[in-house]
């Protein structure tokens, strides 16, 4: 039960919470709303689409992980499916604040996770910093993508990030979000290092081939994948082990929960995920054992 999502029902208008309860509460709910969920909170509500999404983001919001500030951001983001996902930011304690990930990251990564090729919309508490805009700027949907904040009009990405650097500078095309398949196999037995493998085949990294992607299997046994987000710009790029928290923290799961984890990435390229990846990961729990496979 998403506990912190239900109590969060209360900052919402009544109309609104009281239709929303069921789907948070269905044992099949997993952080996202479908259009037809979304179509009927519309109608319930009499709401704008943008008065909705609005609404909505305390729900994101509660999913933020804020031990360091105690600032809760929560972001909406709308998939080319016309589903809606939620994000929110989580801080690490004991790490580099360089690990914090931002909730449009979440958002964005939760849509990636779950199949999304672009990103239609994204709506946010509060404005989104520079590496915010920055990373959006990766995304296959980076022209035509709007922000929504409170008490703003609806703008575009582009708007926001005027004489925007992003891939095309470096020659590349293809997008955060595209869909395509590294084509990454490796010869390891373990369930787990198999799914940080199918992650790695999902990864975004045109800039240094480190295609790399990372697995957490929780206590009772399920597995969370992460792929790597690269960026145009180098620093606002998420590593594998981010995108794995955010699936494991949008799936409601705590972080204290993790068991074990297994990192895949590329033998031959210039970087390396390993060095980072141990470092958060022994902030969170010294006894997550870490498989490690550089094919
Ligand atoms: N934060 C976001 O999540 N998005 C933004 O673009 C602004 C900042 C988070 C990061 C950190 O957890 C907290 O807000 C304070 O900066
Ligand atoms: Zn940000």
């Amino acid at each position: 039960m998403y506990a912190r999502v239900i109590k969060a029902l209360s900052l919402l208008p009544a109309e609104l919470a009281s239709a929303l309860e069921p789907i948070i509460e269905a044992s099949d709910f997993d952080s996202t709303i479908s259009p037809e969920q979304f179509e009927f909170l519309l109608s319930t509500t009499q709401m704008t689409d943008t008065e909705l999404r609005l609404a909505l983001l305390p729900i994101a919001a509660s999913y933020a992980v804020v031990p360091i500030s105690n600032f809760y951001v929560g972001a909406i983001v709308r998939g080319t499916s016309g589903r809606l996902y939620f994000g929110a930011n989580m801080e690490f304690e004991n790490a580099s604040m360089a690990c914090t990930i931002h909730a449009e990251q979440s958002a964005i990564s939760h849509a990636w996770i779950k199949g999304e090729v672009g990103i239609k919309d994204v709506t946010i508490n509060y404005s989104p910093c520079g590496h915010c805009r920055q990373f959006m700027n990766e995304l296959t949907s980076a022209n035509d993508m709007i922000i929504q904040l409170p008490q703003r009009e609806p703008m575009t990405l582009q708007q926001y990030l005027p004489d925007s650097f992003g891939p095309l500078d470096l020659g590349i095309k293809d997008g955060l979000l595209s869909d395509f398949d590294n084509g990454i196999c490796i010869e390891e037995s373990s369930e787990l290092a198999i799914s940080a493998c199918k992650a790695a085949n999902r990864s975004h990294a045109p800039y240094s081939k480190n295609f790399s992607g990372v697995a957490l299997k929780a206590q009772d046994g399920r597995i969370f994948e992460g792929m790597y987000a690269e960026n145009a710009a180098f620093n606002p790029s998420l590593p594998p082990l981010q995108v794995a928290l955010i699936n494991m923290n949008m799936s409601n799961y705590s972080l204290a929960e993790i068991a074990e984890a297994a990192l895949v990435e590329s033998a031959e390229s210039k970087i390396s995920q390993l060095a980072r990846t141990q470092a958060l990961l022994e902030a969170l729990n010294p006894d997550i054992q870490l498989t490690y496979v550089a094919y």
